[in-house]
């Protein structure tokens, strides 16, 4: 896509593209640099002089200037074409004087170079995060609900699909348990057994590349009986506090097994605070904190509790995630993770929430995340496959106006379909 401006440095991270390095080493007097736009430098300390390679490629072709500046003067013109006719319009179309107009927007769009050039937004690999489904088993199953996702299996399917996310500049992940059933209880212990299948995941992927950004997902719920993502009392109260206790176990274990920011989206009060404490008191303050800020309880999750069977057994979520009608409410969150301490602050869902997203662009300092969820892929999918719309233009499109809204980075399923567009490698 000729308007996606795209940053060349990220692009194409890991694959066999050479930059071969020209430095002014004292190798040879003389030496020729090819491709050097420079013509004889001397450095007088090392006695060393770079000449360009096209040294005499501009040759003499005919008149000297001072010839060619008098034949102008003495009135011999050389030619050069001629400005086109104007184009014509269809017959019918009405004449009319043009309108007295100071401002014409449209001169700024007029060619694809001057859009280029007036291109507000840019996106490129670096700016996603690629989430992905891990299960215990060896193959990689398919999701109804998300047509090109998977539960990939931690130990093949997953290396194999960060391997092709960093081939295309994506460095970003982050993990999603598919967790039996017969682990899941109502405290949701699994969540900080450190030999379980995120940290697991997490131990062979930095094993394999230790410079991928590791994202985790900070919550309860695929590891609790009541698919809620805290404790659920008797009555059905979701208990905070006790909640809190747990996540802090859960991220510990995850920064211990090498993850890089630990991201809480269960939406308790107070959570990043004491992640971000007991990260500390187990010695692990480089680890960052990204805070499900603005997490609203959408209907847009749907696919995606299809993907972990992580739907809640009973009731909803409303009482921890937040109204879709409000928006002063994420102002209220936003300043308490910023003072708890979280490093990056998230909305979610991302496309219907774009104003929440600039809401929080506007207030805080921190880098903003957009989380375009499962239903807003899935829709993208399904029109795509129903050929309503071209599913690659309205992905890039979605992605170019979370980033315009003010997300510094998006979670998208579409991280990989995307990097490859971003770097020309269609398929
Ligand atoms: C739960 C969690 C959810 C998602 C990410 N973490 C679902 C939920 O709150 O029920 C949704 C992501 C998506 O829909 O793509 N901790």
């Amino acid at each position: 896509m000729a308007s996606l401006m795209l940053n060349s440095v990220n692009c194409n991270a890991g694959r066999a593209l050479k930059f071969e390095y020209v430095g002014l080493r004292p190798v040879k007097v003389h030496h020729n640099i090819v491709g050097a736009n420079l013509n004889s430098i001397k450095i007088a300390p090392l006695k060393l002089t770079i000449r360009a390679a096209d040294d005499g490629a501009r040759k003499k072709i005919g008149l000297s200037d001072e010839e060619c500046e008098a034949a102008v003067v003495a009135g011999n013109v050389p030619e050069a074409p001629l400005v086109p006719p104007k184009p014509l319009a269809p017959a019918g179309t009405p004449v009319v004087s043009p309108l007295p107009l100071k401002r014409r927007p449209r001169r700024n769009r007029r060619t694809p170079a001057l859009r280029g050039a007036f291109q507000e937004t840019n996106i490129s690999p670096a700016n996603l995060v690629y989430p992905l489904f891990i299960h215990e088993g060896e193959e990689d199953t398919p999701i109804g609900a998300m047509p090109g996702c998977y539960r990939l299996g931690w130990r093949h399917g997953l290396v194999e699909e960060v391997a092709r996310a960093r081939d295309v500049g994506v460095n970003s992940i982050v993990l999603f348990p598919k967790v039996p059933d017969a682990l899941k209880t109502s405290t949701g212990d699994e969540a900080y057994n450190k030999n379980g299948l995120v940290p697991r995941a997490i131990r062979l992927l930095k094993d394999k590349y230790p410079d991928l950004i590791i994202y985790t997902d900070v919550a309860l719920d695929p590891y609790s009986s009541d698919g809620h993502d805290g404790i659920v009392r008797e009555d059905g109260v979701i208990m905070n506090d006790e909640t809190v206790h747990q996540l802090c176990k859960q991220a510990v274990a995850q920064a211990q097994a090498g993850a890089d920011v630990v991201s809480p989206s269960d939406m308790m009060d107070g959570r990043v605070g004491a992640i971000r404490a007991a990260l500390d008191a187990e010695g692990f303050e480089h680890v960052s904190i990204m805070s499900y800020t603005a997490k609203y309880a959408s209907s847009f999750y749907g696919p995606f509790r299809e993907a972990l069977d992580s739907n809640p057994r009973f009731g909803d979520k409303k009482t921890y995630q937040m109204n879709p009608a409000n928006y002063r409410e994420a102002l209220i969150e936003t300043r308490e993770d910023e003072a708890e301490g979280a490093d990056i602050l998230l909305v979610k869902p991302g496309l219907p929430y774009l104003d929440v997203i600039r809401l929080l662009r506007d207030s805080s300092p921190l880098p903003i995340a957009a989380y375009q969820v499962s239903g807003e892929y899935s829709m993208i999918k399904a029109g795509g496959v129903l050929k309503m719309i071209d599913e690659e233009r309205v992905m890039m499109e979605s992605l170019m106006c979370l980033r315009r809204a003010g997300a510094d980075i998006i979670l998208t399923y579409f991280a990989l379909q995307a990097g490859r567009v971003l770097c020309g490698e269609k398929r």
